[in-house]
């Protein structure tokens, strides 16, 4: 029926912020929750579809039905995705992947010595960029976190990264983007704007999205 519309699919959903260690008592992340991620692969859940969640670090609880494979830093992220890229006919990357990462994790606690200390960063590779550049029957969709020019960077990463649709989130935006529990997003498609979603809940985001997802698919596959 209606509600089943991803009856049969196998869903990929990436949640939550990386973390970069430092020391061993150190890290980098960002203000990432989950709650996105982790509201979409529940929708996923109940649309009908066998969804593997693979989250960075949240205090969330694992959503019903749902296969919850948790990692650390970007590149652990990185080796889960492509284990299960096969497999899956859905991916949504909703995680707040670090695009560097500490050039050296310190075996040992860093000493406090001098005025000043420089952490030298390098860049993680682009999971989502791997995803599209691998892409066969996947359908992908990525996410664009932006604070200026929206429309502009949520549409150079769509082509960049190859997707299917990208989640524009304006995330200066007053009910926006990280931690909280509703949304303000655009999605975009290879044409341009498909939609502007008023503030709602994460939850009710997802739903939309799935649900876009869900009859682009079954258009593709010529259902
Ligand atoms: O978790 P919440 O607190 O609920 O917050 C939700 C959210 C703000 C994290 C979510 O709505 C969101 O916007 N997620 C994407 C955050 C992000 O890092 O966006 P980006 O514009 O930096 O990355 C673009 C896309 O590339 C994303 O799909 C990201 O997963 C992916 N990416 C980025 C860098 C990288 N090294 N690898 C990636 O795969």
């Amino acid at each position: 029926g209606e509600a089943r519309r991803l009856e049969g699919q196998r869903v990929l959903v990436t949640a939550g912020g990386t973390v970069e260690r430092i020391d061993p008592v150190r890290y980098i992340t960002n203000d990432s929750s989950g709650k996105m991620g982790y509201a979409i692969a529940e929708e996923a859940v109940r649309m009908g579809a066998k969804v593997t969640l693979i989250s960075g670090p949240s205090a969330l609880s694992v959503p019903e039905g749902v296969q919850l494979i948790q990692v650390q830093s970007a590149l652990d992220m990185r080796e889960a995705v492509l284990a299960h890229l096969d497999e899956s006919n859905l991916i949504v990357k909703a995680a707040a992947v670090a695009d560097y990462r500490p050039a050296v994790v310190s075996e040992q606690k860093i000493k406090k010595k001098s005025d000043s200390l420089t952490l030298e960063l390098i860049k993680n590779p682009d999971i989502l960029q791997e995803v599209g550049a691998l892409k066969k029957h996947q359908f992908v969709i990525g996410f664009a976190a932006e604070t200026e020019r929206l429309d502009e960077h949520a549409m150079d990463k769509l082509n960049r990264k190859n997707c299917d649709l990208i989640v524009g989130n304006d995330v200066s935006q007053e009910g926006a983007g990280f931690s909280g529990d509703t949304n303000v997003v655009r999605f975009y498609d290879r044409n341009g704007l498909v939609e502007a979603l008023p503030i709602q809940s994460k939850k009710d985001v997802a739903r939309r999205l799935l649900e876009l997802a869900a009859d682009r698919m079954h258009t593709a596959a010529g259902k």
